[in-house]
């Protein structure tokens, strides 16, 4: 076999044993609201709102960033595994909510988004490469149920550089 071709089953053979991320079904109606705290060493502020999609099929997201810096972009965002703690250290939010144990390589392909980490947003969005930003979108993987392998409502956002220094981040609260 070619070299090329050894390489094609070769990691056609690794994205098998990953295992892919399943739709969500979620029976509830929630939502989840995060603010970027006011902080003196940066700038960026925004929210993010995660709440129930029509039929229960994912999650509706809605993501504002403003005060961006003007380098070090473009910026990534993600949903990491822990809450932020007390003092806001980011560091302590830990890894990407990563449940079905896919890993950080290879880069998520956002054409394939059922095989990329499931807190990876920017991975499977796109990331953000001006001074403000807003989105909204459907995610099919996130769980709004307690105790499902997806669920992030006891979890965080985290915005990140380019080189991955986290920059600002903030827990998920529940609206009631
Ligand atoms: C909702 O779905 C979860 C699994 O996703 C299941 O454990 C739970 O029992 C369901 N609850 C209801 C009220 O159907
Ligand atoms: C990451 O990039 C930012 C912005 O350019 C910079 O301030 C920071 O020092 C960099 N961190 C590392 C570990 O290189
Ligand atoms: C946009 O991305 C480029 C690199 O791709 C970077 O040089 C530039 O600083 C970024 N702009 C912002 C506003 O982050
Ligand atoms: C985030 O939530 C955790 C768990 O409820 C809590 O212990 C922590 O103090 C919160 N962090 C901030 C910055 O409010
Ligand atoms: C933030 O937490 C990490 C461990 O999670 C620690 O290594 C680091 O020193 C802390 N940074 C600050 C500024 O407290
Ligand atoms: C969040 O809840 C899940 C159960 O849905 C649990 O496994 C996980 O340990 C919790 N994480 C935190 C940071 O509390």
């Amino acid at each position: 076999m070619r070299t090329s071709t050894v390489l094609s089953v070769l990691s056609a053979a690794a994205l098998s044993l990953a295992i892919d991320a399943p739709e969500t079904t979620n029976n509830l109606s929630a939502s989840y609201f995060a603010v970027l705290p006011n902080r003196i060493d940066t700038d960026v502020r925004g929210t993010m709102t995660i709440a129930s999609a029509p039929n229960g099929k994912g999650a509706n997201i809605a993501f504002t960033l403003s005060g961006l810096p003007t380098e070090g972009g473009p910026f990534l965002y993600h949903i990491h595994d822990k809450a932020v703690p007390a003092d806001g250290n980011c560091t302590g939010t830990g890894a990407h909510l990563d449940p079905y144990g896919r890993g950080e390589t290879p880069p998520c392909d956002s054409t394939e988004k059922q095989t990329c980490q499931v807190g990876d947003l920017s991975g499977k969005y796109g990331t953000v490469n001006a001074t403000g930003y807003s989105a909204a979108y459907t995610d099919k993987y996130l769980s709004l149920v307690p105790g499902t392998p997806a669920y992030f409502g006891n979890r965080s956002i985290v915005v990140h550089f380019a080189n991955k220094t986290r920059i600002t981040c903030a827990n998920f609260t529940t609206i009631s």
